[in-house]
């Protein structure tokens, strides 16, 4: 059994994600958003990795389905008409809609992640359908890869401990070090220090603080909330979509 946690896509190589399954994590507020936005009802999400692309393929595809979302400096970027936050993901402006999203951390970690055997998304706010995922994989497969988008290239708090709390759920809660790697290991440990509650280790983040100082406090409030938008987005063939029951 493979369990690895890797805390940025920054020097992850090629071959440690080839042919394995991963989720990837960025809780503030990538993946917390795509969760929102399926929850509300978007057909698709399309990652790309900057604003020119994004407006590139928002032509492409034609202006009438299309929505262009995401960030830069955690602002909204000119001329997009949604900015990064879950709150903004309500039905009225989503529904039924394909969103073309560049985000400065979490969209990188998607595109990091080419060659996986399959990529779905996660978020505390859906811990449940991502975790009973995450189980069913390890014990099938053996094998899981979770890669935090971090910030900036560096080791971020709530992506770590998101990351643990994923990674718990896929173990079962056991305590078993066997097959995981140092990464894993940290962040498991994170997460039972911090316990439960998601406020604390999203508002002592660097992202939380930074977040909480532009005046966004709300969405790392609303990204806190466990399982407040049940969807498992998969990412395949370059768009993210929700995972139906069978
Ligand atoms: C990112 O992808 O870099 C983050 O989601 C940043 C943000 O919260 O705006």
């Amino acid at each position: 059994m493979k369990l690895d946690v890797f805390f940025s896509p920054a020097g992850l190589a090629p071959q440690e994600v080839a042919g394995r399954p991963v989720f990837v994590v960025d809780v503030l507020r990538a993946t917390t958003v795509i969760c929102a936005a399926l929850a509300s009802g978007a057909r698709g999400i399309v990652p790309v990795a900057s604003v020119e692309e994004a407006s590139r393929l928002a032509q492409t595809l034609g202006p009438d389905d299309v929505i262009l979302t995401g960030e830069r400096n955690c602002q909204p970027i000119e001329g997009f008409p949604l900015g990064n936050s879950p709150l903004e993901m309500t039905e009225a402006a989503v529904k039924g809609k394909t969103l073309v999203m560049t985000t400065t951390n979490g969209t990188r970690a998607l595109l990091a992640t080419q060659g996986a055997s399959e990529v779905y998304v996660a978020a505390a706010a859906n811990l449940t359908l991502a975790g009973l995922r995450a189980r069913e994989i390890l014990q099938t497969k053996r094998d899981l890869v979770i890669v935090c988008a971090g910030k900036e290239a560096q080791f971020a708090l709530d992506d770590a401990y998101t990351a643990g709390r994923l990674a718990l759920e896929a173990i079962e809660g056991r305590r078993r070090r066997k097959g995981l790697n140092d990464g894993a290991l940290v962040a498991v440990d994170l997460a039972r220090r911090f316990g439960k509650t998601w406020e604390r280790p999203l508002t002592l983040s660097a992202s939380g603080r930074q977040l909480v100082k532009l005046g966004m406090g709300a969405d790392v409030a609303d990204a806190a909330r466990e399982d407040a938008y049940p969807v498992l987005p998969i990412f395949h063939d370059r768009r993210i979509t929700a995972v139906t029951a069978a």
